[in-house]
């Protein structure tokens, strides 16, 4: 099974990328696993055309996007993560979410008809760190409203939505508390079954 991460943090130390790694201890070894690391590529965004209807892929000149397509497409589970940034998903991940509309859904030339799904039945794992404490965290001005904005995208794939995980309080903790470190290895076995 080909698994992809997709990180939309800058801080490749950070609480993100640690509660993603967390999930990549639990899957078993013949898997192969990709990371994407939004930060890092060379992408314009989304211009809204919607030209990659008719075309499949998006039609502006080639950048990391036409990668992160495939690699999408290909994939048979998903890992997606971000922190929290004013209730939202970081910058970068929204530009590569948006520049792969057609990766996850599939619409009709027309765009009259309702888009389907290019996934359904892959599982998918969403995970978020964030500074606010429990309970304030779980605010849509916070950590669910990051969590709600990846959510749109994978849904709109028809994955099966497996788990997801906030990491709160994350200014006053030092590292992965063991519970959720438990609890992400957990996930991740369930991901690669
Ligand atoms: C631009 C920016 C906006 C942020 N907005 C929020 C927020 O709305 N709520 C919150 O709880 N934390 C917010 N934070 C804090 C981050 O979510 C927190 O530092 C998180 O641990 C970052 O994830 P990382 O460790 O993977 O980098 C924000 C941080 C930045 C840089």
């Amino acid at each position: 099974m080909k698994i992809l991460f997709l990180n939309g943090s800058p801080r490749k130390n950070g609480y993100t990328v640690s509660l993603m790694k967390c999930i990549e201890k639990g899957i078993d070894s013949s898997h192969s696993i990709a990371w994407i690391h939004s930060y890092d590529l060379n992408m314009t965004p989304c211009r809204a055309c919607l030209q990659c209807r008719p075309n499949k892929e998006c039609v502006s000149p080639k950048d990391d996007g036409h990668y992160v397509w495939h690699k999408i497409r290909s994939a048979d589970a998903i890992v997606i993560g971000s922190p929290t940034y004013f209730g939202n998903i970081s910058g970068p991940l929204k530009i590569l979410i948006d520049r792969n509309l057609t990766a996850f859904e599939e619409i009709a030339a027309s765009g009259l008809e309702m888009p389907s799904p290019l996934h359904k039945g892959k599982k998918a794992i969403i995970v978020t760190a964030c500074n606010a404490p429990y309970p304030m965290s779980q605010l849509q001005s916070q950590s669910k409203g990051a969590i709600q904005a990846m959510e749109v995208a994978i849904k709109a794939g028809g994955y099966n939505i497996i788990g997801s995980i906030t990491l709160d309080g994350a200014a006053s903790k030092d590292g992965v508390p063991l519970k959720i470190e438990e609890q992400a290895r957990i996930l991740g076995m369930k991901l690669s079954l």
